[in-house]
């Protein structure tokens, strides 16, 4: 299975939502395997969204989450919230989040333990270092120390866990990780996982960083690369489909 995850940010109004879901949507046409595809529009454009994904083979994603199911959190968007919006996934600690918005790995962890408490919205959690931490040559255990702050606490159960690789000075710079790198901490990752009891079968990695119609195969040929986290290209609906063009065409080719 791979995954593509299009994290549309702080863009496009209700109306072009609707139209790029339903551009994205073209490029699965007449496609007999396809890649797990999931789009997430702002919050604003969730229930629109929602009505034009509704009866395909793509799904709905939330690009945040409230730290609860429901409750006193003003301006915040509760599990519960984004269920009833029909959302089966939620991006959680988005490095932009993170940094940007000072949202600290505590607050990283509760979203996470109320997101793993729901029975249709899977959580895609993200880790990644910034340019800083890398030249230090403390990449690994700056990841591994987000990992176990926000995986720590939760009970491990039959559920699907992405995790998606983001380094931060890859993020909308035009310069992604070398596949090598992200193959490697895609090992740390995974094996940190499962150290805390989560099945392997349930955990899957995913790359997220500049990726491109022209790169994304190069990334998703890899077994271990579970998927991809598609940021500014996820917009443009040509690189969209060159995206999921490439994901087809390596199912395709590991089911021969
Ligand atoms: P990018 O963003 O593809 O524009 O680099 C990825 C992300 O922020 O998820």
């Amino acid at each position: 299975m791979k995954y593509i995850v299009a994290n549309w940010k702080m863009n496009l109004g209700i109306r072009e939502s609707v139209a790029l879901a339903r551009g994205t949507l073209l490029a699965l046409q007449g496609k007999d395997v396809v890649p797990e595809v999931v789009l997430c529009p702002s919050a604003t454009a969730l229930a629109e969204v929602h009505k034009t994904l509704a009866r395909t083979r793509m799904h709905l994603g939330a690009q945040n989450v409230g730290p609860a199911r429901a409750g006193a959190f003003t301006g915040e968007v509760g599990v519960a919230q984004l269920e009833d919006l029909g959302c089966t996934y939620a991006i959680i600690g988005h490095s932009e989040r993170r940094m940007q918005l000072g949202e600290p790995d505590a607050a990283v962890a509760l979203k996470l333990a109320a997101v793993w408490e729901s029975s249709t919205i899977i959580p895609i959690l993200c880790v990644g270092e910034s340019k800083e931490t890398r030249e230090q040559g403390q990449a690994d255990a700056f990841v591994k120390g987000e990992l176990l702050s926000a995986l720590q606490a939760l009970k491990p159960k039959r559920k699907k866990l992405l995790i998606a690789y983001e380094p931060v000075w890859a993020i909308g710079t035009g310069t992604p990780a070398t596949v090598a790198d992200a193959l490697s901490m895609g090992a740390m990752i995974r094996s940190t996982v499962v150290s805390l009891g989560f099945k392997e079968e349930d955990v899957a990695v995913l790359y997220g960083g500049s990726t491109t119609a022209e790169n994304a195969y190069s990334f998703l040929r890899e077994p271990e690369i579970d998927g991809l986290l598609v940021g500014g290209a996820s917009l443009k609906m040509q690189d969209m489909h060159g995206i999921l063009n490439a994901a087809c065409d390596v199912i395709s080719a590991q089911e021969v």
